[in-house]
C-alpha cells in the first residue's frame, strides 16, 4: 500500500506526466469522483444542490507554486468574484486557499495583499478564509504568515497536518493566539525524519491533536474543524467533545466532495456539523494524484474508465 502511494505521489509531482496525463479522456472522466466540475459555476450548482440537504461547503480552485504575480492576482480576483456569488446565491459557503497560488513563492509582500483582499471580503460577508497546508517545505513560512494576517484579521484559520512530528507545538503556539485550525492527516511525501510514518501513529497523533484542540474550543473560543473521513476517529472525537462539555455547535468535521457523499448526509441529519470541501478549477493533476494516493483502491475506478 505504501508503495503504491509513494509511487502516486511521485507521479503528482512528476513534470512530464502533470503536462501530458490531464490529456486523456478517461482521467477526464475519473477526476469527476472528486470533483463537479473545472468550472466555479459547475461547483457553485454542486453547493446548491448539497444546500438543500442542509450542507455548508467550502470552495477552493485548485492550482498551486504558480509562476506569475499576474496569475496570482487574476486568481485573487477569481476568488473575490466567487464571493460575490456566493453572497447573492445566498449558500453557505466559504473560500480556502492555497498561499503558492496566490504568489507565496515570488513574493510573501504580494501574496499577504492579495489574501488580504480575499480576507476583507469574507470578513464584510461574515465569512471565514482558510488557508491550506501545503508540503513541510512550506510550514514555517505558513504559519509565520497565519500569524501576521491573524492578527489584522480574525475570520481566518489555517491547516495543520497530523502526520507533521511538529504539529503539537504548533498547535499549542496557535491556540494560545485565537488561531482558528482545520486538522488533517496530511497528503504529501514526506521525509520519515519530518512525518510519522505510520499510518496507525498518524491517526493516533490526530487524534491526541484533535483533543488539543477541543480544550482550545472550550477555553479560547476558536473555530475548529477536523477534516477528516475516518468515521472511527470521527466517532473518537464526538465522544472526547461530549465528555469534556464542548457541544456540537462548537465544532465541525469537513470532508471532501465526492468521498463518503452518504456518510455527510446521514451526520448532518443527525445534527453533526459538517461542510463539504468542493475543488474544481483547470489544474487538477497534482491535488487529484493525491486523492489516489489517499486510497490506492481508487486507481480501479481509473482503469474501468479506460475499458
Ligand atoms: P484516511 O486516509 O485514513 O481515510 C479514512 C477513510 O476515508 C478511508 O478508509 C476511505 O474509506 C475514505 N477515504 C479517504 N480518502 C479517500 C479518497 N481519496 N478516496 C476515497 N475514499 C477515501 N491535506 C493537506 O496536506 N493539506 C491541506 O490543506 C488539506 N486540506 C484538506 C481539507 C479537507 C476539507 C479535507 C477533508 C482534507 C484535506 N487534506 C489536506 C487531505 C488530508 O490530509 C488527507 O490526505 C485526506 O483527508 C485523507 O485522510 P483521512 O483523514 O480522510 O483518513
Amino acid at each position: 500500500m505504501s508503495l503504491f502511494r509513494n509511487i502516486l505521489l511521485w507521479c503528482s509531482e512528476n513534470n512530464w506526466l502533470k503536462s501530458n496525463l490531464p490529456r486523456y479522456g478517461f482521467v477526464k472522466k475519473a477526476v469527476k469522483k472528486f470533483m463537479p466540475g473545472e468550472s466555479s459555476l459547475e461547483a457553485l450548482n454542486a453547493a446548491k444542490n448539497l444546500q438543500r440537504h442542509h450542507i455548508p461547503t467550502v470552495f477552493t480552485k485548485l492550482g498551486e507554486n504558480i509562476t506569475s504575480l499576474l496569475e496570482a492576482s487574476a486568481t485573487t480576483g477569481h476568488y473575490i468574484k466567487l464571493l460575490e456569488d456566493i453572497e447573492k446565491e445566498k449558500i453557505d459557503s466559504e473560500v480556502s486557499v492555497k498561499l503558492t497560488q496566490i504568489g507565496f513563492d515570488l513574493s510573501v509582500e504580494e501574496t499577504f495583499k492579495n489574501l488580504s483582499k480575499i480576507t476583507a471580503k469574507s470578513a464584510s460577508l461574515g465569512k471565514m478564509v482558510w488557508i491550506d497546508m501545503e508540503r513541510s517545505g512550506y510550514t514555517q513560512a505558513s504559519i509565520d504568515f497565519y500569524k501576521r494576517i491573524l492578527a489584522e484579521y480574525p475570520n481566518t484559520g489555517l491547516c495543520i497536518q497530523a502526520y507533521l512530528y511538529r504539529s503539537e507545538k504548533d498547535i499549542t503556539g496557535l491556540i494560545e493566539l485565537k488561531g482558528n485550525i482545520r486538522l488533517v492527516k496530511g497528503a504529501y511525501k514526506e521525509s520519515e525524519t519530518t512525518a510519522i510514518k505510520l499510518k496507525k501513529s498518524v491517526d493516533e497523533n490526530y487524534y491526541k491533536l484533535a483533543c488539543i484542540l477541543l480544550k482550545g474550543v472550550k477555553e479560547k473560543k476558536i473555530r475548529a474543524a477536523f477534516a477528516t473521513h475516518d468515521l472511527g476517529l470521527i466517532e473518537r472525537i464526538s465522544a472526547e467533545a461530549l465528555r469534556t462539555g464542548v457541544t456540537k455547535e462548537q465544532y465541525e468535521f469537513q470532508m471532501l466532495y465526492g468521498i463518503r457523499s452518504n456518510d455527510q448526509k446521514l451526520m448532518t441529519e443527525k445534527g453533526i456539523r459538517l461542510r463539504t470541501l468542493i475543488s474544481y478549477g483547470e489544474s487538477w493533476y497534482a491535488w487529484y494524484l493525491r486523492r489516489l494516493a489517499e486510497r490506492p483502491a481508487n486507481l480501479w475506478f481509473v482503469i474501468k474508465n479506460i475499458f
